[in-house]
């Protein structure tokens, strides 16, 4: 088992602009998703048990699993991104595109015929095609070498044609963003690179739904997160969150940590660098949704500007967290979480249980007076991967 920490403390300039993850934006974007019929704000779990047992004074778990019946946060990203870019094409306001407009005949009239394309490994990519085909409209999704059929049969079903692409998660980003260019389609991706930021931008303000209603929820329980623990895969949602919490709280308030699978640690790499840092290579890990080389250009200048801490933690840590989550203490709720949702948890709970990563929690600082915000960003994605380590302990993490 591999946890290593690195501190940007006393690092962070703070000053990349964040205002684009506002309070006044999030709710806008809260009022869009709110038009959507299926929506519902997904549970903050209060785990007390295992906040006690653990030594802290709070552990918050956003349950991400109730998204959309999608089993996954990333739809919030793609449905809000689409309707911008429906928005601008038509030139209105998405204010002036709820969904029952924006899924309406007349607006499928007026857009005629679209192809959205992406490349995903897995949730983000269900996202685009479960937007796409709400739309009417046509979408081709590209997933990396050795995804999961699960994963696939459940883009193929919301009417994507997906290709599972010879090659790793940012190569088959490129791949589609070529094919887009030379075909004329609309490439929606959940990453940014130079030259390609404003769509990316937009889904990571859609994200910053789960992070209001974190926010409004906390609020009513009258309680302020002292540490938050964001996994990251090209760090769009890490950014998205990490951006609005410090808008709310103040940088000095909240002590943010990225955490990353070992094999893959791209946003880890570069805050010890100072610089965006490329991971190559097969990505071999549990963590699909993690599994990134290549950090959002945007989400890192947030990341390297607010986040304190980053975190680079083995498989085991992930099967851990989705054992612990899915086992809960006496009256604590349950929570079914896949390998990408349970990871930062999985990390922080062996920090926290076990002497061997003593130096870790009082770098973090943790005590009984810490109130710790998690989120699983996923349910079980991957069924049979779930099982083989739920019930039968695949990935042992004695
Ligand atoms: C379940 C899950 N959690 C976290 C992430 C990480 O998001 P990002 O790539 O924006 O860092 C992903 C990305 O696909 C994911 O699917």
């Amino acid at each position: 088992m591999d946890l290593k920490i690195y501190s940007r403390k006393g690092k962070n300039k703070v000053n990349f602009d964040i205002s684009f993850l506002n309070h006044e934006v999030a709710q806008n974007i809260h009022d869009y998703h709110n038009s959507y019929p299926m929506y519902k704000e997904t549970p903050l779990v209060d785990l007390k048990e295992q906040a006690k047992l653990l030594g802290v004074s709070k552990i918050l778990v956003k349950d991400e699993s109730y998204r959309f019946g999608l089993n996954a946060f990333k739809v919030l990203g793609g449905s809000y991104a689409v309707g911008k870019v429906v928005a601008d094409r038509l030139g209105i306001a998405l204010e002036d595109l709820p969904y029952e407009k924006l899924i309406s005949r007349e607006v499928k009239e007026k857009l005629g015929e679209l192809t959205f394309v992406t490349a995903t490994d897995g949730n983000h990519g269900r996202g685009v095609a479960w937007a796409a085909n709400k739309l009417q409209q046509k979408s081709k999704v590209f997933m990396p070498r050795g995804a999961a059929q699960e994963r696939v049969d459940n883009i193929a079903k919301e009417g994507a044609e997906v290709t599972v692409f010879d090659g790793n998660y940012d190569e088959a980003v490129r791949y589609a963003n070529d094919l887009a260019e030379k075909n004329g389609y609309i490439m929606v991706q959940d990453t940014a690179w130079e030259g390609y930021e404003d769509i990316p931008r937009w889904i990571m303000q859609g994200y910053m739904t789960l992070a209001w209603e974190m926010y409004t929820s906390m609020e009513d329980m009258k309680v302020k997160p002292t540490h938050v623990f964001l996994q990251a895969g090209v760090g769009s949602f890490a950014a998205a969150a990490t951006g609005f919490l410090v808008n709310m709280y103040g940088k000095d308030n909240l002590d943010i940590t990225i955490v990353e699978p070992s094999t893959v640690a791209c946003i880890y790499e570069s805050a010890i660098e100072n610089k965006r840092v490329l991971v190559g290579g097969d990505h071999k890990t549990i963590m699909a949704g993690l599994a990134c080389g290549e950090p959002n250009t945007v989400g890192l200048k947030v990341l390297l500007d607010y986040a304190t801490h980053f975190i680079s933690a083995s498989d085991e840590f992930a099967a851990h967290g989705m054992r612990v989550l899915g086992n809960p203490l006496g009256e604590d709720k349950k929570v079914i979480s896949g390998e990408s949702g349970a990871a930062a948890f999985g990390a922080i709970s062996k920090v926290l249980s076990n002497e061997e990563y003593k130096d870790i929690k009082e770098e973090l600082g943790l005590n009984e007076d810490s109130v710790l915000l998690f989120v699983s960003t996923e349910g079980d994605t991957d069924k049979q991967n779930y099982k083989d380590i739920v019930w039968d302990g695949k990935y042992q993490s004695l």
